[in-house]
């Protein structure tokens, strides 16, 4: 009996589709793919930025691809995965990474900045893996991975939307995992904590209030293949799950420690 690669394993010839990788996260962890043989599809909106991530990753695999698209778009998201299943001859790894934050008080929240939030950071990630998983569990191969953060997994303060998006995610992946037990596609979440991109200072933001110490995108990039390849479901980059298992424990005393950490930083900004 012959026995095939281990299809869990990044390797030459696994057909990756990464979201968000025009930048960040993304931007790594397409290259560290490609640089491991691995043929990355690359989706975001700027062209210019794909491009060049596009560029390095042909080096090494030639066959990557970039498609620009919004993911706020539902229907090009679902677009984007059939085209690439389709041009790749079959998505190995769908990895949905792309995401924007959404620093702003409740107060200051509109319902339409919500739904958009809620479209890119959790509806386009639903609506590719639906669009890929009647086919993955056809050949009854496929990983997903569904970049949250530590912010799905607790409140954090002035990121109501943006928490709601990466919780959504967070639950979706965990019940998802459940349900395709026993078949051969595999969920895995990754949750990182603060990784250094740009996601800190883009406009239409409030200044972040977290000013320590941040990890390397790289880093987080290394960290999330070998989420891919390994048997957890639920990955925290850097490993900060005892937050979260302490905020668990006692979630009152975490609200009103958050809150005095508002009332630092409201003092701090009041001119
Ligand atoms: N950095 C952190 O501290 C941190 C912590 C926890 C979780 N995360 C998560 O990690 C993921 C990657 O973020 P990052 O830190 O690498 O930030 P980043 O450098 O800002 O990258 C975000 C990526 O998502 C893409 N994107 C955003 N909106 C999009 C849209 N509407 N359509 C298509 N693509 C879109 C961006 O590309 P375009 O702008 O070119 O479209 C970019 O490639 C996100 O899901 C983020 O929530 C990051």
């Amino acid at each position: 009996m012959s026995v095939g690669p281990d299809p869990s394993l990044v390797g030459p010839g696994t057909r990756a589709l990464v979201t968000g990788a025009s930048s960040g996260i993304g931007e790594a962890l397409a290259l560290l793919l490609a640089s491991r043989g691995a043929i990355v599809g690359l989706v975001a909106r700027r062209q210019d930025r794909l491009d060049r991530v596009l560029e390095q990753c042909r080096d090494a695999a030639p066959e990557s691809r970039a498609w620009v698209a919004d993911l706020a778009d539902l229907d090009r998201a679902e677009q984007v995965a059939l085209e690439a299943w389709g041009a790749f001859g079959g998505v190995d790894v769908l990895v949905n990474n792309a995401g924007m934050p959404k620093r702003r008080h409740v107060t200051r929240l509109t319902a339409a900045e919500v739904g958009h939030v809620l479209r890119v950071n959790f509806e386009a990630p639903v609506r590719m893996t639906l669009a890929l998983l009647p086919r993955m569990l056809e050949r009854d191969r496929g990983t997903i991975v569904n970049v949250s953060s530590l912010a799905g997994r607790l409140g954090v303060l002035h990121e109501a939307a943006y928490c709601a998006s990466k919780s959504a995610l967070c639950g979706w992946s965990e019940a998802m995992a459940i349900d395709l037990s026993g078949t051969g596609v595999r969920v895995r979440l990754v949750n990182p904590g603060p990784i250094d991109t740009e996601i800190w200072s883009l406009p239409g933001n409030e200044d972040p209030i977290y000013d320590g110490p941040k990890v390397p995108a790289e880093e987080c990039a290394q960290g999330i293949v070998a989420a891919t390849e390994g048997d957890a479901f639920e990955t925290y980059l850097p490993d900060l799950k005892a937050i979260v298992e302490a905020k668990t424990a006692a979630i009152d005393q975490f609200i009103a420690g958050s809150a005095q950490m508002e009332g630092a930083a409201a003092r701090a900004t009041r001119p």
